[in-house]
């Protein structure tokens, strides 16, 4: 069985449409692929209790308790190790990684982005994309690299700017793609088609 570890920092909403995903298409008898773990930066964070009730293995490691970025990446790494993972998914993960841990997981590393990358990379991406006159925005999956929001993308989904759109309402329409997209990310990783 292969198996996935996914990075979490808040809701978990994205983490909760892979697994929703995994069990609703059986990934495991399907695709041999199993979540293997929910790890998360922030002990608040709302996914945890999602990933607990869908029979997920969860661990905090809360950065706050580490004196440097890499120290912080090391635990990271050997908490992500322990689950011998084939695939780390970053979903909503809101710390920066050093080169080190990304070069640790080359190929296997995943995040989601909610704008059309190369556009807005970074932080307030709806706010940017409001404020830039975008009749489009979206989100991006891609491969990790060491330059933030940087990386070979692999899915994209487009949205409508509405007149009036509030940054959250902007957000929200994005995020409802994000939640199609990812999951046929990680299919498209294991190599199955969408229509599973
Ligand atoms: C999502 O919109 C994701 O694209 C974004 O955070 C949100 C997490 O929502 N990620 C980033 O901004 C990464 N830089 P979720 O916790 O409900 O999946």
């Amino acid at each position: 069985m292969k198996r996935i570890v996914i990075l979490i920092s808040g809701g978990g909403s994205n983490m909760a449409a892979i697994v929703r995903a995994a069990e609703g298409e059986d990934w495991p008898r399907r695709l041999g692929v199993g979540i293997a773990a929910v790890l998360s930066n922030r002990p608040q964070a709302g996914g945890l209790a999602t990933a607990q009730a869908h029979g997920i293995a969860t661990q905090v490691l809360d950065h706050r308790d580490f004196a440097t970025r890499e120290a912080f990446d090391d635990a990271l790494a050997r908490a992500i190790d322990a689950y011998a993972p084939d695939l780390v998914v970053l979903a909503g993960f809101m710390r920066i990684l050093g080169a080190a841990f990304v070069a640790r997981y080359a190929g296997r590393l995943l995040n989601i982005h909610p704008s059309l990358l190369p556009a807005f990379p970074g932080l307030h991406t709806h706010e940017r994309a409001l404020a830039a006159g975008c009749r489009f925005a979206g989100a991006t999956v891609h491969q990790v690299t060491s330059e933030v929001d940087v990386g070979t993308i692999l899915e994209q989904a487009v949205v409508p700017v509405l007149p009036g759109d509030t940054p959250e309402q902007l957000a929200a329409r994005v995020l409802t793609q994000e939640h199609l997209i990812y999951p046929r990310a990680v299919r498209s990783f294991f190599g199955a088609e969408s229509g599973l």
